[in-house]
């Protein structure tokens, strides 16, 4: 057979298989049937618009109230298989960062791509560690909260303040203003958390001890008294740092989602970071943690889970820290975040509503409703229960959750404004209000 030929039967072949990766969508209201492209397992939504009865008509979209099967985009950054209750950053498994990475190595692994070498590593920790410190001024803009003030709020607001400091972050297409607010971000996201929770309790703000690590400065900033030095525990130091991993991203969860969607308008960095902060905030998202609290403090005993669970099963309330978007099995960060409970426990003692969670969890994985519907405890069942046995008050939970999601936050903003074919987010509606309608006056309305 000659190459000709060959080459003829292979383009042939090479076209089958392509026409295979397509959708034959015929609309039964015209008779007409269109040919639409499957890439990476999906269709391109504007391929629909070609679908039309009269050519004068916008054309067919596609209907997907909160973004039950729509991509919003192409990311490398984390990977979740919600059934196989598998979760990646950038291909590395969650279970071996938690065992044997830290969160400010975890962090550059996400915001670069790779894990980095000594140096880098030693770059990244001495330019975050060096930009701790926050301007004078935020302590006044702090001390104008009222003391019972959530920290969440205060964080939404001082981080958006933030931009009004650092005008070179209008910058957003310069890679080295974006390295500067990276570090800005992250370096100063435990202090301002720290100051916030110092603020409510009337203390004077601790500043930064640059010698200690990430997560030991932040236990430092919050609980340092008289001693001249602070020693963080190691215990809940590492505590701390393995939870800030678990917490570091989660691919287009709501909260990134807002980045992303606040990001497209090319604002700067810290306005879309407070804006995925008062996402995070959420009793459905980051701020179910301080929900499961409240909901075991609310059941009280043991004994009173059962009649609870009936209230869940009768819709009344939700069973907080259950249940998510993508995982239809146990999340594999609520599996470590367990292990770690137990080491918290050892040392500052059992918290006394585990039982109560506990009890949950067993008559949840057996019962019927839930099954169904395959809720299984997720990342916030079981943090509040840590957070409170190291002694944060439960409005701080949330806030706990900010600080580590900022590395991912900003790795999917970057992502967002590399990316050729994101532009300003605007999505379609379907509209089923009034046609035209006259004005009427006053004395004419019913
Ligand atoms: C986070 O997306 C992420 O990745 C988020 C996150 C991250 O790292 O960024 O993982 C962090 O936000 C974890 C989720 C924390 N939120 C909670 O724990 C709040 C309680 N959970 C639910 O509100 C709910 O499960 C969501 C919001 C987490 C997910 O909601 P979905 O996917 O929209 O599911 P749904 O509300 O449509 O529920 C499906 C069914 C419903 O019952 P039916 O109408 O079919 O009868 O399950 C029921 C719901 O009523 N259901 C629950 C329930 N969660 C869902 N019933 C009781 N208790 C619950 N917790």
């Amino acid at each position: 057979m000659d190459s000709a030929t060959t080459a003829t039967q292979t383009k042939k072949a090479e076209d089958a298989s392509a026409s295979r990766e397509s959708l034959t969508i015929t609309d039964n209201r015209s008779g007409k049937s269109y040919e639409i492209p499957i890439k990476n397992g999906a269709i391109r939504a504007m391929d629909l618009r070609q679908i039309k009865v009269d050519p004068a008509e916008f054309g067919m979209m596609s209907y997907d109230p909160a973004y039950n099967n729509t991509a919003s985009c192409i990311s490398k950054i984390t990977f979740i298989d919600g059934d196989a209750g598998i979760l990646r950053y950038r291909g590395y498994p969650i279970e071996d960062l938690a065992e044997k990475s830290t969160y400010l190595e975890t962090a550059y692994l996400l915001l670069h791509g790779e894990l980095p070498t000594a140096a880098q590593l030693k770059e990244w920790t001495y330019s975050v560690t060096h930009h701790t410190f926050i301007h004078e001024s935020i302590k006044k803009f702090l001390d104008g909260f009222h003391y019972d003030a959530h920290p969440m709020g205060m964080m939404i607001s001082t981080i958006a303040a933030l931009s009004t400091f650092y005008h070179d972050a209008k910058d957003i297409f310069d890679a080295e203003s974006r390295r500067k607010q990276t570090y800005r971000l992250v370096g100063k996201m435990p202090t301002i958390a720290a100051f916030s929770y110092r603020h409510t309790l009337g203390m004077p703000f601790v500043y930064p001890d640059n010698e200690l690590s990430y997560p030991g400065n932040f236990l430092n900033m919050l609980f340092r008294t008289t001693e001249a030095k602070y020693r963080p525990n190691p215990t809940l130091e590492h505590a701390l740092d393995v939870l800030f991993i678990l917490h570091a991203d989660h691919e287009q969860n709501c909260s990134t989602n807002t980045i992303r969607g606040v990001g497209s308008s090319h604002v700067d960095p810290y306005s879309a970071t407070a804006a995925a902060i008062a996402a995070l905030y959420g009793p459905l998202h980051g701020g179910a943690n301080e929900e499961v609290l409240h909901m075991l403090l609310e059941i009280g005993t043991v004994q009173k889970v059962p009649e609870f669970i009936k209230r869940v099963k009768a819709g009344e309330v939700k069973l907080m820290g259950f249940g998510h978007r993508v995982y239809k099995h146990y999340d594999p960060r609520a599996r470590i975040i367990k292990k770690v409970a137990y080491e918290v426990f050892e040392l500052m003692g059992k918290n006394p509503l585990l039982e109560i969670a506990l009890e949950c969890e067993r008559i949840a994985l057996e019962d019927e409703y839930f099954i169904k519907r395959k809720l299984y405890p997720n990342v916030d069942f079981y943090t509040g229960l840590i957070y409170q046995s190291m002694g944060f008050p439960i409005s701080m939970f949330p806030v706990l959750f900010a600080i580590p999601r900022t590395s991912g936050w900003i790795a999917q903003w970057q992502e967002m404004l590399l990316d050729p074919e994101q532009k300003i987010a605007r999505p379609r509606q379907i509209y089923l209000g009034h046609d035209t309608r006259q004005y009427v006056p006053m004395d004419q309305r019913g």
